[in-house]
């Protein structure tokens, strides 16, 4: 069930042009969704944000944009055709197929909610001196829930990892875990299910080659981490970064843009050499959650969640995890991969995939640390933290939409106050000058408040207006969507009152 204001998100993004329901004239494909005229700038503007804080700052980061199509191969080398499989259940009486893991993490976040509920209310009773780590280390009650959350997750993690799958069904009946459609408890056996999504190449049925979309990125820079090592003459340690379409036949693919079957991941392969992945698994964890902080959707709304079944080729991992309207979810995993890939790449394809060490002074398969991101739900990150509704002053209502200046779609909207007088002339002038540094909307329709009220909606940081003033002296107003104050400042200043406020650099200077 989506709540009211996951509604309201959703209904949003598709009234403003941020995103749409794919091929919606025919009602629609599940879970793939289109990008509108505003969300694809908003898409393109954080793929920018990580893009340059990985390849430009990083002087041993380089880029890659590896092919969807792969040999089929790569697959069982990484371990996919095998491995990448997810457990599913149905309910005999809704007919309904759900994620077993899911059912259950499901029911520890109740649990989870539960303890945040006490801690809220013991931090109303302590006030000022309450200490919330003694509160939760003293407190009877909060230390029988949180054992009993960890308890359920550890034994579904051994279950997973011994592919028990009989005793993911016996715990699923043990917690008394209802479809939450037909509300009954009437459950299939638990099956595994693989999420790669095959297709062929070729033109001849007996010829055509079977392929699958890839499910992650990460395999194309692998794949090709010679041939970058080799023509970059890179050393260790090294990344090499790459965004792109990936591709899961998702069981559950409900919560929008969270899950979904088309989805783009920013992923970086940090090549290292063996011994060292504790320390660069540190480190990028702590780089990592520096580059969220610094957007400023407010620090609470980030944790690491490390994993307890670790993924067939991990040796540590953990994922930042983000407060969505439906709870704290996994926005980014960092993943410390040994040299599994690129063993294995070696195992199936018969070539070295080895570095030589100059400072060792021998070869080796060097090992990996990866930084693992979807833009999708980076995306739904910051929308849902901006989606924002506010009484103002005189007793109305506004939406608007707190999107971090520097990643709004829209820059600058520039209002002629009325249709004539020449200010419609001024104002496209102004358009002129500034339009090749920002993004830029024009507007001369509707009352100024309704023009604000319009870009506040689509999030655009300054409205600058030009009024009967501005024939006589140059100056313009320019407004703030946040606080709606409004400044009067000369039309020259403008470009440089732009370029402080919405100044990516800037942002990437404090990472
Ligand atoms: N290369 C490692 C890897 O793919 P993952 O944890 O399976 O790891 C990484 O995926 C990130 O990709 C996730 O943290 C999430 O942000 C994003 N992601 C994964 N599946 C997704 C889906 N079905 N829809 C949207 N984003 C997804």
């Amino acid at each position: 069930m989506q709540s009211d204001s996951f509604k309201k998100i959703i209904s949003h993004a598709k009234e403003y042009g941020f995103i749409f329901p794919s091929s919606e004239i025919y009602e629609g494909l599940s879970a793939v969704y289109d990008y509108g005229q505003n969300g694809v700038a908003l898409k393109n503007n954080i793929r920018e944000y990580w893009w340059k804080s990985m390849v430009q700052l990083h002087e041993n980061i380089v880029g890659l944009d590896a092919a969807i199509f792969m040999h089929p191969t790569t697959w069982k080398a990484s371990g996919h055709v095998d491995a990448f499989n997810d457990p599913l259940i149905d309910n005999k009486d809704s007919k309904k197929r759900y994620r077993a893991d899911v059912l259950i993490e499901d029911y520890v976040a109740k649990i989870e909610a539960k303890i945040s509920k006490e801690v809220f209310k013991a931090s109303k009773r302590f006030g000022e001196s309450f200490n919330k780590e003694q509160f939760l280390s003293t407190d009877q009650r909060v230390a029988a829930l949180q054992s009993k959350a960890n308890n359920i997750l550890k034994r579904m993690a051994k279950s997973l990892e011994n592919e028990d799958l009989a005793d993911v069904k016996a715990l699923i009946e043990d917690l008394e875990i209802a479809c939450p459609e037909s509300g009954s408890r009437n459950w299939t056996d638990v099956k595994q299910f693989n999420l790669m999504f095959g297709t062929k190449l070729g033109a001849s049925a007996d010829t055509a080659m079977n392929l699958f979309l890839r499910p992650e990125t990460a395999q194309g820079i692998f794949v090709n981490f010679l041939n970058v090592q080799k023509s970059g003459r890179m050393r260790l340690p090294f990344g090499i970064a790459q965004t792109g379409k990936a591709f899961r036949n998702e069981i559950v693919a409900r919560q929008f843009i969270f899950r979904m079957r088309e989805f783009e991941q920013m992923e970086m392969q940090f090549f290292i050499p063996p011994g060292t992945q504790k320390e660069w698994y540190e480190y990028w964890k702590e780089k990592r959650l520096k580059w969220h902080y610094n957007l400023g959707l407010g620090v609470d709304n980030y944790r690491f969640h490390d994993h307890e079944k670790l993924a067939h080729y991990a040796d540590a991992a953990t994922d930042i995890e983000f407060q969505f309207p439906f709870g704290f979810k996994e926005l980014e995993g960092i993943h410390s991969r040994t040299n599994f890939d690129l063993s294995n790449h070696e195992k199936y394809a018969r070539k070295k995939l080895q570095y030589f060490d100059p400072v060792k002074n021998e070869n080796y398969v060097p090992y990996v640390v990866e930084t693992s991101i979807g833009l999708d739900r980076m995306f739904l990150a910051i929308f849902s933290k901006a989606l924002t509704e506010e009484t103002i002053q005189d007793g109305s209502k506004r939406t608007l939409l707190k999107i971090p200046p520097v990643l709004a779609p829209t820059k600058l909207a520039i209002f002629p106050l009325v249709k004539k007088d020449g200010l419609p002339e001024i104002a496209k002038r102004i358009v002129k000058d500034l339009k090749w540094d920002f993004t830029i909307a024009y507007d001369e329709k509707d009352a100024v408040g309704r023009r604000y009220r319009r870009q506040d909606a689509l999030g655009t940081p300054y409205c600058v207006t030009i009024d009967h003033q501005t024939l006589e002296d140059e100056t313009i107003t320019i407004r703030d969507r946040d606080s709606m104050t409004q400044d009067r400042v000369p039309i020259k200043s403008l470009t440089r009152f732009l370029q402080t406020k919405l100044s990516l650099s800037e942002l990437l200077k404090k990472l």
